[in-house]
């Protein structure tokens, strides 16, 4: 029996997929196609109704949040849009499906035009700005995503991009068609499990791209450089490009799962707090007060412990869904590998990495 059978307990009623409850900032759209791009991924196109195109309005590079019920358990997995951003009637993904991954793969194997998803509306930081028209990217395997939406702006506005794009094999390569058309991108694929004509072999290294600018100092010009895809080839090109001298504020980076060796944003601050705090947290004008023990829960496990509806998505301090402002009082965080230094100075904090370290801690979802 399939998962959506074992979800729903239904045969084939597809456009029934729901969560158990309405969750804020989320809707529920209507899938216009499932597409597959290559044999371990799917592009999912959303219609966007009338009514709801603002709320959908994007920056190329930003994600959406999709939630489902699976097994009895709500799942939140943040997907990266590639769809064209003049485009307002829809707005697609591409899910890889990948191993252990129960979203991913119930995706791509059981996910069809006509069902219905909670999705978020856009967000991120991941995005191009307007300034930025003289662009780098780095990325790999379904970390090439948010790139096909930053071409395609850059394509509109006549600015420019230089993509360096690694996969495994020639068939893994998500969009690649959809690059080779657009002239105002010039892609250079790196292929590490295959060798083939026109292609270059290997990884995106260390070595790999610092061989590539130096090959072409030009690129060291560029308005901005993002990087998407594993830890392990954001954290080769965050470090040439520092050592190339490429300013920290020029270089946006998109992590895919929760890192194991790189660096956080900011490293985790020492809580000498001890004993428990008064926290009052502002969610939806409403005021939610509780006790907390500075080393005990996470503010986000505890809030949505006692049934509020706080927006998460990965849990792991990457996303930035869980977001929140300190109003009052202080609080530390264990992982952070989203919010920017700024953020940080101004107060918010990743509430799933948060925990207080004052007596009274009050902070607000809704700044
Ligand atoms: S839920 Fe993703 S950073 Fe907290």
């Amino acid at each position: 029996m399939g998962l959506f059978k074992k979800m729903f307990g239904k045969e084939e009623k597809q456009t029934n997929v729901t969560t158990t409850k309405k969750h804020k900032g989320y809707h529920d759209l209507n899938i216009q196609s499932v597409e597959k791009v290559t044999p371990e991924a799917v592009r999912v196109t959303f219609d966007i109704p009338e009514e709801l195109r603002s709320a959908y309005h994007f920056t190329p590079g930003q994600y959406v949040n999709i939630c489902v019920m699976m097994n009895g358990q709500e799942e939140r997995r943040s997907y990266s849009i590639c769809s064209d951003a003049s485009d307002n009637s829809t707005i697609a993904i591409a899910i890889k499906a990948i191993h252990k991954g129960n979203v991913s793969q119930w995706a791509n194997e059981e996910l069809k035009a006509g069902a219905t998803l909670q999705v978020s509306e856009p967000e991120g930081h991941f995005k191009l700005a307007s300034e930025e028209q003289q662009v780098v990217a780095f990325a790999a395997g379904s970390g090439i995503t948010p790139i096909l939406s930053i071409a395609k702006k850059l394509q509109e506005k006549g600015g420019k991009l230089h993509l360096f794009y690694g996969n495994k094999n020639f068939e893994s390569i998500i969009f690649r068609q959809e690059f080779d058309q657009l002239s105002n991108t010039t892609v250079k694929h790196f292929l590490s499990q295959e060798e083939r004509e026109g292609f270059n072999h290997g990884r995106l290294s260390k070595e790999q791209i610092s061989e590539q600018i130096k090959n072409d100092l030009n690129l060291l010009k560029a308005d901005a450089f993002f990087l998407c895809g594993p830890e392990a080839m954001i954290s080769a090109a965050k470090e040439v490009l520092a050592l190339f001298g490429v300013p920290k504020e020029k270089v946006h980076f998109e992590l895919y799962t929760t890192p194991v060796n790189m660096k956080p944003e900011t490293p985790a601050e020492e809580n000498n707090f001890t004993g428990k705090s008064k926290v009052s947290v502002i969610l939806d004008d409403e005021r939610i007060n509780f006790e907390l023990d500075s080393k005990g829960k996470t503010i986000l496990e505890t809030v949505s412990n006692a049934g509020y509806d706080a927006p998460y998505s990965c849990r792991g301090g990457v996303c930035c869904t869980c977001k929140a402002k300190v109003l009052e009082g202080k609080a530390t965080m264990t992982l952070n590998y989203s919010l920017t230094d700024e953020e940080v100075a101004e107060g918010f904090i990743l509430t799933c990495q948060a925990r207080p370290a004052s007596e009274k801690l009050v902070i607000s979802y809704d700044e």
